[in-house]
């Protein structure tokens, strides 16, 4: 078995997870690739035919909002791998139907909960799975976020919250676990060009993604202005750096 390094990058097949697991194997990672469905996992995958990376990569389909999901994912990436060296969180889910952003008093407090475990609460799970096979050689754990956790907007109480609350999990996890040699990050983008996400972004979404980009002097970023910085803090360069909330926004807040 070769003994390159493994990651599992959850939310594989989403925007921004799809771009991070292709710059890793294109760096020599082996590479799990999970995504919620087995089609879209599938689709990923068949993107790969003819690039000879298949060995290196395994596909995963799990709805992660389901108990015992996130264990189970650790160890079968873990047994495929002999090892695990990072586990990129890339998820992005959420319930849907109940209104979350917008004016406090028109939100739907039956949400509230079910956003909390969608965001921090399965980032937990995740993270309590993966950490005994991170601490065996010193890997690293990366959660996204994004700035909603940082700066504050109107009509965005509760999508601060939930991203805050994830900011705060990785910044003191960090320092527990610095010292078993596992480093833990947070990415947090804005608005990211071309993304699912930013696509359902509730309420006027071109219009909001046409001001933020009149705003960011350097330009809204694009998945693949992402992904090396997530490759950056998985490699030995970074060996010395923890605990960081590093926004990817192209200077729309700082
Ligand atoms: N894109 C942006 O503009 C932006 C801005 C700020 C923050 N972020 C954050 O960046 C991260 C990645 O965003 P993205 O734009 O790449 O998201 P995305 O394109 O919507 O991808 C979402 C991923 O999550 C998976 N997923 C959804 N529900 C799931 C569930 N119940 N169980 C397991 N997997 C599930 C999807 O699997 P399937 O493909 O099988 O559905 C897909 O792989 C998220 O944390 C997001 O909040 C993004």
């Amino acid at each position: 078995m070769s003994e390159s390094q493994v990651m599992l990058v959850t939310g594989g097949t989403g925007s921004i997870g799809r771009v991070v697991a292709a710059q890793a194997l294109a760096q020599g990672w082996r590479v799990a690739v999970h995504g919620r469905s087995e089609a879209s996992v599938r689709t990923w995958l068949a993107q790969l035919e003819g690039v000879g990376v298949q060995e290196r990569v395994l596909g995963l389909d799990a709805d992660l909002a389901q108990p015992g999901a996130a264990a189970t994912l650790i160890e079968r990436t873990s047994s495929w791998g002999g090892r695990l060296d990072a586990v990129v969180d890339c998820v992005s889910m959420g319930p849907s139907g109940i209104r979350l952003t917008g004016p406090f008093s028109a939100t739907d407090p039956p949400g509230y909960a079910a956003l909390l475990d969608f965001s921090v609460a399965h980032l937990q799970r995740l993270a309590h799975a993966a950490l005994p096979w991170l601490m065996r050689r010193g890997g690293t754990f990366i959660a996204f976020a994004s700035d909603a956790g940082r700066f504050a907007a109107s009509g965005q109480a509760l999508i601060g919250a939930a991203r805050a609350a994830i900011m705060g999990f990785v910044r003191n996890l960090a320092v527990e676990v610095a010292r078993d040699g596992v480093r833990v990050h947070c990415i947090s983008p804005s608005f990211v060009l071309g993304s699912a996400s930013a696509q359902r972004l509730p309420g006027r979404s071109a219009e909001r993604m046409e001001h933020a980009a009149a705003r960011a002097g350097l330009g809204l970023p694009v998945a693949e202005d992402i992904a090396p910085l997530v490759l950056f803090l998985c490699g030995e360069g970074a060996r010395r750096i923890t605990g960081q909330v590093i926004s990817v926004n192209g200077g729309l807040h700082a």
